[in-house]
């Protein structure tokens, strides 16, 4: 029995097998266990005899199989290893990062600028009250020039912020009538308008606010100046022109010579050698006051621009909404990350 078992187990090649063969061997319907259960018929002088045999045998049968287990696990186990080796010389798969925005590569951008001037950056809330995004810029409520700005209501006093202007207002007032006050303010906005390739209901703005003793129209002047250099090339020349708005006097808007063109004519400045770029000026002495500011003691200047337009221009995009619309293929051009 035992040498069969050996020749059984010899050629078992799998777990399967083994475990048949345990079975068939060592089970209940076994012949050791036919052994031990006929016990009874033997004599007194044979069952040591014979129960020693049988569990000799049972042991026996017992370590082959355990052994050959051994050896089939041993082998199993090597084939796994070889079959997941790791090929460390393959070169690695691609990670798919994100990327910046184009229009926050473009805030990040001037903020750097800025921040070297000595600016901070400042954040304030997208739904405003109605007077800091209006009444402390010098425009009350039955002021005309309110229809400038077409806005979103939520209550009578509460409106989304037409523009970054309120935080000048905050930004004072936080200030309690001491300068310097020197920040720069980047976020969205929103204006009651049909979308089209060059108006969006949502956009954003960076806003740019200077108060302190003796500044001057000229200092407005050469920070932009520095700015138009940074962002649009080192031959850029500026040039003031009148504009009007109610937080500000005297009011200017701010175009630089083509980038294109050099200032001889082309497409992107319509042929007269000059983009617009934002709308900035000195700012009014009833802002000054409304928010605690002495203007016989404090003077100042304040900016506001679009990054949408100034990436437009920048990289020749003609629909504002792919700035919105999360097209894949849009956003991984500028992908600079
Ligand atoms: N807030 C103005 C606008 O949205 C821009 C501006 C900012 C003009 C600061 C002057 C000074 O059109």
């Amino acid at each position: 029995l035992r040498e069969k078992a050996l020749e059984n187990v010899k050629s078992a090649d799998d777990l399967k097998k083994l475990q048949d063969i345990r079975v068939n061997f060592l089970g209940k319907k076994g012949p050791i266990t036919e052994v031990l259960k006929g016990m009874g018929k033997l004599t007194k002088e044979e069952r040591p005899v014979i129960g020693q045999l049988a569990n000799d045998v049972r042991n026996a049968i017992g370590t082959l199989i355990e052994e050959k287990r051994a050896e089939i696990e041993a082998r199993l186990l090597e084939r796994k290893l070889e079959s997941e080796k790791i090929d460390v010389t393959l070169p690695g798969r691609k990670v798919q990062t994100g990327s910046h925005h184009l229009l926050a590569s473009v805030i990040r951008e001037v903020e750097d600028l800025f921040i070297g001037l000595g600016f901070s950056v400042a954040e304030g809330p997208e739904v405003e009250e109605d007077y800091y995004n209006f009444e402390a810029l010098n425009l009350p409520k039955d002021h005309p020039a309110r229809d400038m700005q077409d806005s979103f209501y939520i209550t009578e006093d509460i409106l989304m912020r037409t523009h970054t202007s309120p935080m000048q207002a905050r930004t004072l007032e936080a200030h309690k009538g001491k300068g310097p006050v020197k920040i720069i303010c980047p976020g969205k906005v929103y204006r009651r308008d049909n979308d089209d390739a060059t108006h969006s209901h949502q956009f954003m703005q960076i806003e740019g606010l200077c108060v302190d003793k003796n500044i001057r129209l000229s200092d407005l002047k050469g920070v932009l100046t520095v700015f138009a250099k940074h962002m649009f090339g080192a031959e850029r020349e500026i040039r003031l022109r009148p504009s009007f708005f109610p937080f500000t006097e005297p009011s200017v808007e701010m175009d630089i010579s083509c980038f294109r063109c050099g200032g001889h004519g082309c497409s992107v400045c319509k042929g007269t050698g000059w983009i617009e770029i934002l709308g900035a000026g000195m700012v009014h002495p009833n802002v000054l006051r409304m928010s605690g500011f002495d203007p016989s003691v404090y003077t100042g200047f304040a900016f506001g621009m679009g990054p949408e337009r100034i990436a437009m221009l920048k990289y020749g995009i003609e629909d504002i909404r792919h700035f919105y619309t999360d097209d894949i293929r849009f956003l991984k051009q500028f992908d600079r990350a």
